[in-house]
């Protein structure tokens, strides 16, 4: 992909649906009492992967476009699977589907793609473990065997990790067991998992306490099935917030964007270097808030901000966005250092390399730290660079490309498809 700079951009986007919430939504359907219909969809491959396992398991799912209807089969109506469920690239299957499937009574086996075969799964396997679910691995990574058994045994977790996914992956696993399975969360991660389980008639306990939220399941709670409305990815909108933001003369509207307390960091860090961000009819949906974003270029940006230090708390907040923030990094005037984020070293590429990299290679003043980086203001100027087969770093150096001089070109940018394939499409449309 050959992408060269441009002035301004302009319009109005419909993103595809948030994947962390389609993911969700599909594998709740599943395991729900009756028959959902799924609107706005995520036109992901990895949630194409969510929906692959499942039909593996013996769910009856049909598709149109972006609306997808599930039959639930209940909490253990799954079937045996005759053949290896593939993950592809995608953690959140992975880690989720750990979680039903260690509480059916058969085994099955989880596979993925290179990428995600080399991604911790120690974190997944050893609580789940306490749960008296058993799983085979090679040393820690897929392919996964789960020897599935039902009920497990409840646990009270306590992960030292701050991961949505294991949350949820102990969350399920805790609707399979004998008991309450709780999980004391310190730093708060994304709660679409929470969100939508209450949504589908889960009593789930969230209780506040000195050491964080304290989130309880019973065993002996189902999940009734009710349409989900999905809302568009917030995370995919940060590309567009970045470019539109640093870019002048700027204003576009990303429609009916998942607003989630716990998704939009992004905005926030944004809005603190000076980028004019609006949101407008904020509504809420399937249990989630959504709104419209509208952003502007902005003089701003030119402005010192009073920190430009993204660290603590905010990371697991933003996780995904990093990689976008650090080519925002560039064009702000005291630059932008993330702290805090080591966690990037284990996503689909190394992301704090690949960044750092990338940043490099097209002129920027970079410098890594095991837990994250600093970036200058930097005159970025246009070059080869690598997606590392990550779908995000492939998205966020295509933004860079914008405000370099020259032309950039993108190796393997077509795994952007992993979260959002009409992602180059829809950018040239908005490139005045
Ligand atoms: C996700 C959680 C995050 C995020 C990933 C999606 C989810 O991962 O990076 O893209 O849907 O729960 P961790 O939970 O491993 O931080």
């Amino acid at each position: 992909m050959k992408i060269n700079s441009t002035k301004y951009l302009h319009g109005t986007i419909n993103l595809p649906g948030d994947k962390s919430i389609s993911h969700r939504a599909a594998m709740f359907s599943a395991l729900a009492e009756g028959e959902t219909k799924i609107t706005n969809f995520a036109s992901s491959a990895d949630c194409a992967s969510t929906l692959e396992c499942l039909k593996g398991l013996g769910v009856e799912i049909s598709r149109e476009g972006s609306t997808v209807f599930v039959k639930g089969v209940g909490k253990t109506g799954f079937t045996k699977p005759a053949k290896e469920l593939d993950c592809g690239n995608s953690g959140t299957t992975m880690r989720l589907m750990c979680g039903i499937l260690a509480g059916q009574n058969f085994d099955s086996v989880l596979t993925g793609d290179e990428s995600l075969s080399k991604r911790p799964m120690k974190r997944v396997i050893e609580p789940l473990a306490l749960m008296n679910a058993k799983i085979d691995s090679i040393e820690n990574h897929a392919p996964l065997t789960i020897h599935g058994k039902n009920p497990l045994t409840a646990h009270a977790f306590e992960p030292k990790i701050a991961s949505a996914q294991l949350k949820s992956c102990l969350l399920l696993a805790g609707l399979n067991a004998r008991g309450e399975t709780s999980v004391l969360e310190k730093t708060q991660t994304r709660d679409h998992t929470e969100r939508m389980l209450k949504y589908l008639g889960v009593n789930l306990q969230e209780t506040k306490t000195e050491n964080g939220t304290l989130i309880s399941v019973s065993g002996k709670e189902v999940l009734t099935a009710k349409d989900l409305n999905v809302p568009s990815d917030v995370s995919s909108a940060a590309f567009f917030l970045v470019a539109a933001a640093c870019l002048k003369d700027s204003e576009i509207i990303l429609k009916n964007v998942g607003l989630n307390p716990s998704r939009t960091g992004i905005i926030k860090a944004l809005r603190s270097f000076g980028a004019e961000i609006e949101i407008l009819n904020e509504t809420e949906l399937s249990n989630e808030l959504v709104g419209d974003l509208r952003v502007r270029g902005s003089e701003a940006l030119t402005r010192k901000a009073e920190t430009n230090l993204i660290g603590g708390e905010i990371i697991a907040n933003l996780i995904d966005e990093i990689p976008i923030l650090a080519v925002f990094g560039t064009q702000t005037q005291g630059g932008i250092e993330i702290r805090n984020a080591e966690e990037l070293r284990v996503k689909e590429s190394d992301r704090i390399a690949a960044v750092v990299e990338n940043l490099k290679r097209m002129g920027a003043k970079v410098e890594e730290f095991q837990d994250g980086l600093r970036v200058e203001r930097s005159n970025l100027k246009g070059a080869t660079v690598d997606s590392f087969g990550d779908h995000r770093i492939a998205m966020a150096f295509a933004v860079a490309a914008l405000f370099a001089e020259g032309e950039t070109e993108i190796i393997d940018a077509e795994c952007a498809a992993v979260s959002f394939p009409e992602f180059f499409d829809t950018l040239k449309n908005v490139c005045r």
